[in-house]
């Protein structure tokens, strides 16, 4: 396979004057130059569609952006750099190999919609990505790339939700990361604590005072938009379809010789990029892959499908990030579907009920299928759980729960029915976590995954027991079930 490396550059870029000297900074002249109309024109005709999971398209949203704000307050940029999707690595790999290029698409987007913020959330976990990115906006101010526009980094804590956008919005005004209802265009960040700490807002048009809007893209949309603006909407669909045109930064881990971190064109099979990064299963063949934890899985007949929006789905699951975890012949898919549901439900803030008590519900019953402690009770129990569990949630992560699991239940239903009827015994439980890093080593490349999360309780502690309560009942967060959608 061609190696492509538009987004993420092959050696690191160790200084902005590394990068002006291979071009960088020429989308942002062309921005500053030719003003947000112009680049409208070309992000619109490029057709790129954003790379943080959902694939919508990013033309569109700074449009909304653009329409929500006023003349006296401007709007704000945040650059979602949280990346806690399991198997997901990429924008971490993109931000140590070159932070600017990620800078650089945030000032065009903040002189595009008249921001006069530009705000990279990211972990204080990923020590190396937050000294790049402190050091990278240090230069970019002292080179005047900037004029006007204030680059900020935010540290955030470990939580999954925290890269969901707005429960993103929420750490950046120092409170918990609580998905709110009303989406950044329509409530964003005005630095007011009439909240108190850890309590989310739960009026779906800001309570009625106009916050600036916020403009939220993942950090490779973002290294995207440099490239479409210095070299033209043509030069981005020279790769891809026409419906997800450009490329995409994939993510390869799981049970293979060789995982790792690689740029590809839209419409690649996935078969293709795990024979490029990942070489061999370890065990037997391929029998399913995983697009993080947010899609259902596919079975090793669908692992030729290209990579695009409208092929994932077609197939029934999607694109997601690009994170695939592959698993072969020694995986367990019940043990899987118990690590995929343990992650979500100790993930799970608890602010729409159902998500949080259906999830620990399902997670549990399938853990006692896993350990062979069951009898045929438990599968009513997670069949009947992942009817309800979407019931009035504020965010996706009810409904990633429910399409994981279901697609394990349709895909292996023999491995479930023979756990369910004592004809299998137990098995070692499966942690689905986030990515750490890569470690190199004699056979090839392995993942390292976050062990902590093994700890982790529903309750967001790391006590022995969990408490019961859900993290949102922690932080005595007031659930007024009316405000659900
Ligand atoms: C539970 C959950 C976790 C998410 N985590 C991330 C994340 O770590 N990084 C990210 O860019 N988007 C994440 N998203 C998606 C964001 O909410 C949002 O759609 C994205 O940042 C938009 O950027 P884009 O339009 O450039 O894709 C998550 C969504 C959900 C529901
Ligand atoms: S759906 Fe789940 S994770 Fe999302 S806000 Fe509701 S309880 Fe929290």
């Amino acid at each position: 396979m061609e190696p492509i490396t538009r987004v993420l550059d092959v050696s690191p870029v160790e200084s902005l004057a590394a990068y002006e000297a291979m071009g960088g900074g020429s989308g942002l002249r062309v921005a500053v130059d030719g003003g947000g109309d112009a680049v409208m024109a070309v992000l619109q005709a490029s057709g790129l569609r954003g790379r943080g999971g959902a694939g919508f398209p990013t033309a569109t949203k700074w449009r909304s952006v653009i329409d929500y704000t006023t003349d006296e307050v401007p709007a704000t940029v945040v650059v979602n750099a949280a990346e806690g999707e399991p198997g997901s690595f990429k924008d971490r790999a993109i931000i140590s190999a070159n932070p600017y290029r990620v800078l650089e698409g945030a000032l065009i987007a903040a002189v595009t919609i008249g921001a006069d913020e530009v705000i990279v959330a990211t972990k204080r976990r990923f020590s190396d990505q937050v000294a790049r990115l402190r050091s990278a906006a240090a230069e970019c101010r002292r080179a005047g790339w900037a004029p006007g526009v204030t680059i900020d980094i935010v540290e955030g804590p470990d939580e999954y939700l925290y890269g969901e956008e707005t429960a993103l919005l929420e750490v950046v005004e120092g409170r918990q990361p609580f998905p709110r209802i009303a989406p950044p265009w329509r409530r964003g960040v005005d630095g007011s604590d009439e909240l108190g700490p850890g309590l989310a807002p739960v009026e779906p048009d800001g309570g009625g005072t106009h916050t600036p809007p916020v403009l939220v893209n993942n950090v490779e949309t973002l290294a995207h938009v440099a490239l479409i603006v210095a070299n033209g909407p043509d030069w981005f669909r020279q790769h891809g379809t026409p419906e997800s045109p450009g490329t995409l930064v994939c993510t390869i881990t799981g049970h293979l010789q060789r995982c790792g971190v690689v740029e590809v064109a839209m419409g690649t099979s996935l078969r293709s990029v795990i024979d490029d990064v990942g070489g061999k299963p370890l065990v037997g063949e391929i029998t399913a892959a995983m697009s993080g934890v947010s899609n259902a899985v596919l079975p090793a007949r669908l692992v030729d499908t290209p990579l695009t929006y409208e092929d994932m789905a077609a197939v029934g699951s999607g694109l997601g990030t690009g994170g695939f975890i592959v698993f072969d012949a020694s995986v367990d898919p019940v043990a899987v579907a118990h690590g995929v549901s343990r992650f979500l439900a100790v993930e799970s803030c608890g602010q729409c009920t159902p998500c949080k008590q259906d999830g620990k519900a399902i997670s549990d019953a399938i853990d006692h299928l896993r350990g062979a402690t069951t009898h045929r009770a438990e599968m009513t129990i997670v069949e009947t759980r992942l009817e309800t569990i979407e019931t009035g949630a504020r965010c996706f992560l009810a409904t990633q729960h429910r399409r994981v699991v279901e697609s394990l239940l349709d895909l292996f239903p023999d491995a479930f029915i023979d756990r369910a009827t004592n004809r299998t015994g137990p098995t070692e439980p499966y942690v689905i976590s986030e990515l750490e890093g890569f470690v190199d080593g004699p056979d090839g490349t392995a993942p390292v995954y976050d062990e902590r999360h093994r700890d982790k309780q529903p309750d967001w502690t790391y006590d022995a027991t969990d408490s019961g309560t859900s993290p949102v009942e922690r932080f005595h967060q007031p659930v007024d079930p009316t405000e659900q959608p």
